[in-house]
Formats: structure tokens, sequence, C-alpha cells
């Protein structure tokens, strides 16, 4: 199969009812992207199609277009310097961080489709789980890179060109 992930082409040999996660863990070495549930429940293995926030988990790989495009958290920001890393590095978000990649990939996706968010929005937007309850942070974060977001007055690139 042909896949487009962080703006590049890659061909992968794999079964069609493979996760889109393991295709990226396990055949792209992209393991920022991580396995939580496997049932579409936390979160942690987010990442972006077409810019908007999916499970990976859960998604066969076959269901995907080559023109689609794939982001993973390596593919988010040319130097990790999104808004919403920003945000986190500045507020220091995670604890243990295993589920963090993943709501950065929600917010991010939130924060493109929505550059103002209410706490409310947030709230029902971003569903990760976090094991560590760092969702206080996680909120004021969303809230910070949404600063960030009207100071530099333009919606945020969620991938790399
Ligand atoms: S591992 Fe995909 S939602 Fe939990
Ligand atoms: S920071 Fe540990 S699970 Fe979220």
């Amino acid at each position: 199969m042909k896949l487009t992930v962080n703006g590049v082409q890659r061909e992968v040999d794999v079964e069609g009812d493979t996760p889109l996660l393991w295709v990226l863990r396990e055949e792209l070495g992209l393991t920022g992207t991580k396995f939580g549930c496997g049932i579409a429940v936390c979160g942690a293995c987010t990442v972006h199609i077409d810019g908007v926030a999916q499970r990976s988990c859960a998604l066969p790989v076959s269901l995907l277009q080559a023109s689609q495009k794939i982001t993973t958290i390596e593919g988010l920001a040319e130097n990790a310097d999104h808004p919403v890393q920003q945000a986190w590095a500045e507020l220091d978000v995670p604890q243990c961080g295993y589920c963090q990649s993943g709501m950065m990939m929600a917010a991010a996706s939130l924060l493109s489709q929505n550059p103002s968010p209410s706490e409310a929005q947030i709230r029902s937007h971003i569903t990760n789980i976090c094991r560590c309850g760092t969702y206080p942070r996680v909120l004021k974060g969303v809230q910070i890179a949404s600063e960030h977001l009207a100071n530099k007055g333009a919606a945020p690139q969620n991938e790399k060109a």
C-alpha cells in the first residue's frame, strides 16, 4: 500500500486489516503515537487524517487512500514548535507523558478548526484519557496555545509541507 505520512509517500507491505497504529509504529518506526486501549477509547493513538484527529488503533489501513495526508506527532511541526507544543512545554503539561502525543494531536486538530474554543468546547472535543490526571493542565495548555495563535493572528499549520 502507498501512504502519505508526514508529507512523505511511503510504501508498506501489510495486511489490509492492520490498524494504522501498527503500520506507523512497526513498519515506519514512528513510535511517538502510542497504544493504550486498542478499542478507540483512550486517544493515545491519535493522529491526523487530512488534518482531523482520528484514533489510529481501530482504523484498518486499507480504508486509507494514498492521497490522504496522515500526520503523526513527529510531523506536526518542522521544529516541534507548533503552538500546542510550545504551550505544553511552557506549562510542563505531561506527567508520565504516555498519553500526551495523542493529547497534543487532538488539541492541534481542535485549534485548526476552532482557534478560540470555549472551555466547554475543549472539554467536549478532547476526550483522550490520561491516567496521570493532567486534565487541568491540558485544558490550560489549549487555552495558552489559543492565545499564541491569537497573537500570531493566524490559524495553525498542522502539518509539515
Ligand atoms: S489506543 Fe487507540 S484509542 Fe486507545
Ligand atoms: S501524562 Fe501519564 S497518562 Fe497522561
